[in-house]
């Protein structure tokens, strides 16, 4: 179970399979007295400042909600189970993903609907209107006509990076293919709505590119946010470089050799003014991954080296890009360079499948 305060009730929620319940406080006192398998007489006797009859009848109503298992029972046995399975990840991944699981799938309601068309729409587009920016060429790119099939199996992650610097022409190829509006559409109550190359749930587009340019021809080294609609880069700050670029990545191999890294945050309040559920934090996650493999696919058929990784300091992150994390979240991180010459492939041999367990259930084999 997890237990937390929400608007002023003390909440516990055994969250598979079992709605949260509001409770008087003074019952994780009772509920802290069944940590290992106790009778209900038994903790009674433990709370012995407490009426026999209270704890006993309290015990009987967590029970009910879920937030004890009886020894023996299939809850408990699923309980060891889980606990098992989600070992580490427990209890911040197990409860996002049950406490989000098998929800309705809503649709607007009358009063969301009301809200939105009464100014409650956030922007469509993150822009910053005092930046000095640079504005970025739209020269289309022959390149990008090659065949998917050549990009898809030429894709790699890259993770060692040539001293040549990546061109505008280049970054605004990208950052437009990926970033920049394909067109728009009508989303009704929403207004006017972006579609990306890349899917988007709701076609909220509650994620935004933020780069950084350690090492790119005609744009200093600093920290921008691209500005979609306008196809600009506007300057945040001056002066970033890939020893910066490395720290903030948590010295991910080759970040701190990347021309540039671009950073995939949500402005949540986008995805939120439409989807009130929980579950849709997941869906921005998603949103993320296509932009990545768009990123990707579109980085290597301009012939450069992409690399991505949730591996980043958020708090470093978001601070450096002046974001306030109570309204961004910070998900993604993408770079490219010219890839060094010496890039190894690391295909692998017949030894390596010796010592690879293919079958579940298959006996290992020792490494030497
Ligand atoms: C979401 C995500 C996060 C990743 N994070 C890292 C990372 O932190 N460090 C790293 O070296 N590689 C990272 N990678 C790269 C993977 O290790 C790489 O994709 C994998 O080894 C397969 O190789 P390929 O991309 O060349 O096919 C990440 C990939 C993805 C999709």
């Amino acid at each position: 179970m997890t237990c937390y305060w929400h608007r002023g009730e003390f909440v516990a929620h055994a969250y598979r399979g079992h709605a949260p319940v509001a409770l008087h406080p003074s019952t994780a006192e009772i509920l802290s007295a069944f940590d290992t398998w106790t009778t209900p007489a038994q903790a009674a006797e433990a709370l012995d400042h407490l009426h026999p009859e209270t704890v006993v009848k309290a015990a009987g109503t967590l029970l009910e909600c879920g937030l004890l298992a009886e020894e023996g029972s299939p809850e408990a046995e699923e309980d060891e189970r889980l606990a098992d399975t989600w070992g580490p990840w427990s209890p911040e991944a197990s409860f996002f993903h049950y406490a989000t699981r098998d929800v309705p799938f809503e649709t607007a309601t009358p009063e969301l609907r009301q809200h939105l068309t009464r100014g409650g729409r956030p922007a469509l587009f993150t822009e910053y209107p005092e930046a000095d920016r640079i504005l970025l060429p739209s020269t289309p790119d022959p390149r990008l006509s090659a065949p998917l099939e050549q990009s898809l199996y030429l894709r790699r992650t890259h993770r060692s990076f040539s001293a040549q610097p990546v061109s505008l022409h280049d970054l605004a190829v990208l950052l437009g293919t990926v970033f920049g509006p394909a067109e728009f559409i009508d989303g009704v109550e929403y207004g006017a709505l972006i579609r990306r190359t890349s899917p988007s749930g709701g076609a909220r587009q509650e994620l935004d590119a933020y780069l950084a340019t350690p090492n790119a021809t005609g744009i200093p080294a600093s920290l921008f946010h691209y500005n979609a609609r306008e196809h600009s880069l506007e300057l945040l700050r001056e002066g970033f470089n890939h020893t910066e670029a490395g720290a903030l990545c948590a010295h991910q191999e080759g970040t701190d050799q990347a021309a540039f890294i671009i950073f995939v945050t949500a402005a949540r309040e986008r995805m939120r003014a439409k989807y009130r559920h929980p579950r849709a934090y997941r869906v921005s996650h998603l949103n993320a991954g296509h932009l990545g493999q768009t990123f990707a696919l579109a980085a290597t058929t301009l012939g450069l080296g992409p690399f991505q990784t949730a591996a980043f300091d958020d708090t470093a992150v978001e601070s450096s890009l002046g974001l306030d994390s109570a309204t961004h979240s910070t998900l993604y991180a993408l770079a490219a360079g010219h890839p060094a010459s010496d890039t190894p492939t690391d295909t692998t041999d017949l030894n390596a499948f010796r010592h690879t367990t293919l079958r579940h259930g298959q006996p290992g084999r020792s490494d030497d």
